[in-house]
């Protein structure tokens, strides 16, 4: 089948899965977390080597305090339950986005889980925190501007040039972008790196997203007939 080395996905639902669930929206979040963990090894058991997840973007800073209170905490839950076993795993995280943002705390979370797992060679999970795409594009202009201006760089970049500028240097474009519960949008993420990606829409929310949906965007992934602007993908 064909490979899928590089799967994004926009974890969208939680809030409407804890309210159908009568559970406050903050539950929803929670199994959310609970459901990367899920998600990241059976990726990783499908052969996908880089896994990158929406976990909070520039523009969620607009919801209740209190559920972005919340959000913020995550990762030290989500870290404090399962980083061990992310480390046995050769899972490497990378985290994505202006941490500098963030609250003290979450960004001393997010640091220690890079650097923890900075030698690991397995899984990359990149988790997007504080990221949106046209921030990220407009941060990498200035960075090139600012190398142009000082003589690091020359006028005439190229496409491959201008990706050193972006978070995700180190990765290969996305192979496959899923989005969960239902909706079809792309919400200012990974902009640049769709730009050939398949597109998958599953109805599922990102709570009841299981290993087993995860397969069959796989599956379908497998079947697109990918032609990168050409004619035939032989
Ligand atoms: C979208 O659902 C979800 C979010 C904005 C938060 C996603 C966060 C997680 C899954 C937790 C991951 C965190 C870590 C540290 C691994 P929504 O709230 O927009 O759902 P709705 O559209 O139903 O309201």
């Amino acid at each position: 089948m064909k490979e899928c080395v590089h799967a994004a996905i926009i974890m969208d639902g939680n809030g409407r899965w804890a309210k159908a669930q009568g559970l406050p929206r903050t539950a929803g979040h929670l199994a959310g977390a609970d459901n990367v963990r899920t998600i990241a090894i059976a990726a990783d058991e499908m052969g996908i080597r880089y896994l990158t997840l929406y976990a909070f973007s520039t523009e969620n800073w607009k919801r209740a305090r209190e559920e972005v209170k919340y959000i913020m905490k995550l990762p030290a839950v989500f870290f404090k339950k399962y980083m061990q076993e992310f480390i046995d795993r050769g899972f490497r995280m990378n985290i994505l986005g202006e941490l500098d943002r963030l609250p003290d705390n979450t960004r001393k979370v997010l640091e220690d889980a890079m650097e923890q797992s900075k030698n690991n060679t397995g899984l990359n999970l990149n988790i997007c925190m504080n990221y949106g795409s046209q921030r990220e594009i407009t941060l990498a202009a200035r960075a090139y501007a600012k190398d142009v201006l000082e003589g690091r760089a020359s006028l005439d970049i190229e496409e491959a040039d201008f990706e050193k500028y972006l978070m995700t240097k180190d990765f290969p474009p996305v192979d496959l972008l899923i989005r969960t519960s239902g909706e079809q949008r792309i919400s200012n993420y990974l902009l640049w790196q769709i730009a050939y990606a398949e597109l998958a829409f599953v109805k599922e929310a990102w709570p009841e997203f299981t290993p087993e949906v995860l397969r069959r965007c796989l599956e379908e992934y497998g079947h697109r007939d990918r032609r990168f602007g050409g004619i035939k993908d032989e």
